[in-house]
């Protein structure tokens, strides 16, 4: 394989991060990426589902840019569209006929959305959609959940809660330099715990705003809500007259077109898109019921953003959601495919090594631990389980080649190929047995 097996010797990659580290906080623009070891690679080329390094190492990519890459790298169609957007303007601060385009297939993709704005991240859009469902309610209370990531921003970014808080804590800030009153609203509950939401609910009737969650949470292991909770939980806002947020930047149109709502069969009041929307270009939406998004439109409600709706994120959207939509949306059987026959793959080679794994997910995006356990529906045990292992299997994967998200998760796009996946699993044994040898599982 032409892999990463001396990642950690000195190079043109290592050279690149100390240079970079003198101009550029970390060395990387998002604290995100510092968690990668030896040190945040630096890459020259992607294309369909690999990377190619400074010094011309290739890596299967199961990163994907932290999943929006949905159709690959340099996809022929996005990139041709981008090229040609680009031709024609960048920003007008005027309207142009692809924002129509864009936001017509985002509403025929996914139901619950009638109308949609567009902004550039997705913490953004998140801090849309609080103000919109503040603004609808009228009542400023926001509950979101434990190992939930809804973005950086101080509105919503939180710290782990104390273990002796019960159910219903106070949001701690998340980082220094954030100040705590900006999470005075903010209400942070355990996740797939029904009982807890009925108790927050109970003490704060008439004041919730919101739930805001990822309806498959993805960000801390990849955990599907328990049978029967989300529908309870949109029970509880329909009670209470609360907005239900769905949290889709990482699940909307990676895990199927119409996104983990589509899945689960539950309509939020208002949604919000980032990551695949557009393929990896800086791209997100916020959207949802006709009657909320209507305020936004009389200015009542403010939203600006002098990017918002520019020519070539509009061009690389109408490009990724016209492939993804083709003939019924069929890339999603595709993906799903891969990934769940990688799932297989990775449980099988890891038996015959003798290794325990746990693989959870839907298949475009999975979370495999090194675990007894036959499921894992919690945050906490979500991070805390296998980490040893992970610790070792990970950077054992990149020196075979196969770049993985430092946590764990994994992305497939419509460009792996069967070859790569069977690349992948020779990697995953190698690495499986260098786990066992260190007699950490
Ligand atoms: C579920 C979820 N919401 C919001 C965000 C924030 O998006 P962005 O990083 O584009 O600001 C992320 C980022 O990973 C996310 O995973």
């Amino acid at each position: 394989m032409d892999g990463a097996q001396k990642a950690t010797e000195p190079s043109r990659t290592s050279a690149y991060a100390e240079r970079a580290c003198k101009v550029l906080a970390g060395g990387v623009n998002s604290n995100i990426r510092l968690n990668e070891k030896p040190y945040p690679l630096c890459f020259v080329r992607g294309r369909g589902a690999t990377l190619e390094d400074l010094d011309g190492r290739t890596y299967i990519d199961y990163v994907l840019g932290m999943g929006p890459v949905i159709l690959g790298h340099d996809d022929p169609r996005v990139t041709d569209a981008i090229v040609e957007a680009v031709g024609r303007g960048l920003t007008f601060a005027g309207q142009h006929p692809d924002e129509v385009e864009v936001a017509e297939r985002i509403c025929a993709a996914v139901p619950s959305v009638e109308m949609v704005r567009c902004t550039c991240s997705g913490s953004e859009a998140v801090h849309a959609a609080l103000r919109f469902a503040r603004a609808a309610t009228n009542r400023w209370k926001v509950i979101r959940f434990e190992g939930h990531y809804h973005g950086w921003l101080d509105t919503i970014y939180v710290g782990e809660r104390p273990d002796e808080e019960g159910p219903v804590a106070p949001a701690l800030p998340g980082t220094r330099g954030q100040s705590p009153a900006t999470l005075q609203d903010v209400l942070v509950l355990p996740w797939n715990n029904l009982q807890a939401l009925e108790a927050t609910a109970h003490l704060y009737r008439g004041q919730i705003a919101a739930v805001i969650l990822e309806p498959i949470l993805c960000n801390t292991g990849v955990i599907p809500p328990k049978p029967g909770y989300i529908e309870a939980i949109r029970a509880v806002c329909d009670r209470e007259k609360a907005m239900l947020i769905f949290d889709e930047v990482v699940t909307g149109f990676r895990v199927a077109l119409g996104g983990a709502q589509s899945l689960l069969g539950i309509r939020p009041d208002l949604t919000i898109f980032g990551k695949a929307i557009a393929n990896g270009f800086p791209l997100s939406a916020v959207g949802g019921r006709r009657d909320i998004m209507v305020q936004v439109g009389t200015g009542s409600v403010m939203h600006g953003g002098t990017y918002n709706g520019n020519i070539p994120a509009m061009a690389a959207a109408r490009a990724t959601l016209d492939a993804l939509r083709e003939h019924g949306g069929a890339v999603y059987g595709a993906i799903t495919e891969t990934g769940r026959s990688l799932m297989d793959g990775l449980r099988r080679t890891a038996a015959e090594v003798g290794v325990p794994v746990l693989l959870q997910g839907p298949g475009p995006i999975f979370y495999m631990w090194f675990t007894t356990k036959p499921a894992i529906d919690d945050p906490r045990t979500a991070k805390t389980e296998g980490a040893a292992a992970r610790a070792l299997f990970i950077p054992a994967m990149l020196r075979r080649g196969v770049r993985l998200v430092p946590d764990g998760r994994w992305h497939v796009s419509a460009a792996h190929t069967s070859d790569q996946i069977a690349q992948t699993l020779q990697a995953a044994r190698e690495a499986f047995l260098e786990v066992r040898a260190a007699g950490v599982t």
